[in-house]
């Protein structure tokens, strides 16, 4: 029994749900070779890094952690007992697939170097780092078989809420992103193999499943009958599990957005009325130069069917200020059409030049003064939207999974269907539930409720934790 979980593992996230996802199939792999989660690297027998690459800082950050991981790994070694094997030091994800050599050469202390689509070799890749300590093992392959079909299955308990990977990678090449070539082409999951995943996760306590791709909506698995699925259908499929209270999907893009799905959001009470779908731009001009394969209107028109099909659909999108080339005319488009449509909550990023993409050998790049300056105004606006949109639902009651337990005592945290952040005072068996909470006040960030709706007899005993007896 020495050897079970006698080791610690810590694994540092960035980027998006999929390497959170990624990093949450890498514990689960590396578990039966004895190595437990630990929240710190310190005194750690293996630091992964699952980085992100979308954009310049995130790559910077990478390198300075590896900077600090560098002394642990060396006390870790001078510490070291005869029996200790010494600190294995990975970095993962698509910095890895994109820098590998680069990483090798900078940081030649790590020991292991690979891409999103290699981890389910971790185990071998483990055992050939401690023989050949002393030169990182590169591993950025691009493998024939998926990692799919080698993973186990989730270990242990599951909260309520869980991600589940159905499709990774991008063909659409927007001038901008590295993630085409980073994550490889497009690729889904088959979805017997999607099912059976999403009933071990619901069997184990979610009630909610976010199904994640690049491009998500461009699914087109194989289905049990061997004909190809799209997203609505893998949705339509998914919401026939019992237990399975809450689905969504993301991220989305706007020209894969088919009838059909447009009519799930329709017809399945179980998809939640919350979409990310990304724009980017609002001016045609940048849109092509992108090559979104999208205009605004094109853009404008989706929403407006997904609203006619789910009146109470919330938005969320992606926008970039200072892409090559952006006017103040282009950027006013952009201004137009977040008013026009109206979000609850949006990201917006500078561009970031990445090595490699086609929008970096433009001339035409933008001070970084100027993007600040159109970064704050886009700010502005969307947080004014998001605010006022928060602001909606007080006095409102809602339906809430309460998936987290809260900041404070006798607190616990959950989310509304708009992806909303609900704060309130409830007992800690409610855990993993849906309550219809009132909602009494509204912040920028998230809503405060109140539980007096709760009755009793709304609570399964089987969802009571021991943790709250
Ligand atoms: N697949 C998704 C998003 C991928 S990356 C989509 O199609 O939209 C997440 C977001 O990062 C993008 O939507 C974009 O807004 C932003 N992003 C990607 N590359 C970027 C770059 N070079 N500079 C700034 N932001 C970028
Ligand atoms: Fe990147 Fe565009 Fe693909 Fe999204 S659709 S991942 S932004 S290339
Ligand atoms: Fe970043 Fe890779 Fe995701 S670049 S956003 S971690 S796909």
């Amino acid at each position: 029994m020495s050897t079970a979980a006698s080791k610690k593992l810590f694994i540092k996230t960035w980027g998006c749900q999929m390497n959170v996802y990624d990093s949450g199939r890498m514990a689960d792999i590396l578990a039966p070779l004895g190595y437990a989660l630990t929240d710190s690297a310190e005194g750690a027998d293996m630091v992964i890094l699952n980085t992100c690459h979308i954009r310049e800082k995130a790559t910077e950050k990478v390198f300075s952690d590896l900077g600090r991981l560098r002394p642990l790994k060396e006390a870790k070694a001078g510490a070291a007992k005869a029996e200790d094997e010494p600190m294995i030091v990975a970095v993962a994800g698509c910095v890895a697939q994109a820098e590998g050599e680069e990483i090798a050469r900078r940081a030649p202390w790590v020991d292991l170097v690979f891409g999103p689509q290699t981890y389910h070799q971790l185990p071998e890749m483990v055992a050939r780092a401690h023989r050949q300590a002393g030169r990182p093992l590169v591993n950025t392959d691009f493998p024939v078989e998926s990692k799919f079909d080698h993973l186990p299955g989730e270990a242990g308990t599951q909260g309520a809420s869980a991600f589940l990977s159905v499709q990774e990678g991008c063909d659409k090449f927007c001038t901008f992103c590295v993630v085409p070539y980073t994550r490889g082409a497009e690729y889904s999951r088959d979805a017997a193999g999607i099912l059976a995943e999403a009933r071990r996760l619901t069997a184990t306590g979610a009630r909610e499943i976010t199904l994640l791709g690049q491009n998500v909506n461009a699914f087109h698995g194989e289905g049990p009958d061997g004909s190809v699925w799209g997203l609505a259908r893998l949705i339509r499929a998914l919401a026939e599990i019992d237990g399975l209270e809450r689905i969504r999907y993301t991220t989305s893009h706007p020209r894969d957005m088919d009838d059909d799905l447009i009519a799930a959001h329709r017809d399945v009470p179980q998809l939640m009325p919350f979409l990310h779908l990304p724009v980017q731009s609002g001016s045609d001009r940048i849109l092509a130069a992108m090559n979104r394969k999208h205009d605004g209107d094109t853009y404008r028109r989706v929403i407006d069917r997904l609203r006619a099909a789910r009146p109470d659909l919330a938005l969320s999108s992606d926008f970039i200020v200072g892409f090559p080339g952006e006017t103040d005319r282009d950027f006013a488009d952009t201004l137009k059409l977040v008013t026009e449509i109206g979000f609850a909550q949006a990201y917006s990023f500078k561009y970031s030049a990445r090595p490699g993409t086609p929008a970096a050998a433009l001339d035409d790049q933008l001070p970084e003064a100027a993007k600040d300056d159109r970064l704050q105004a886009l700010q502005q606006l969307l947080w004014a939207q998001q605010g006022a949109f928060n602001q909606g639902m007080v006095g409102r009651v809602i339906p809430v999974l309460l998936d987290r337990p809260g900041r404070r005592p006798g607190q616990l945290q959950g989310r509304s269907p708009w992806m909303q952040s609900v704060h309130l005072q409830a007992p800690a068996h409610l855990l993993g539930t849906i309550q219809p909470v009132r909602i009494i006040d509204a912040k920028q960030l998230s809503l405060t409720g109140t539980a007096d709706l709760v009755a009793p007899d709304l609570v399964a005993p089987h969802l009571v934790s021991e943790e709250a007896a």
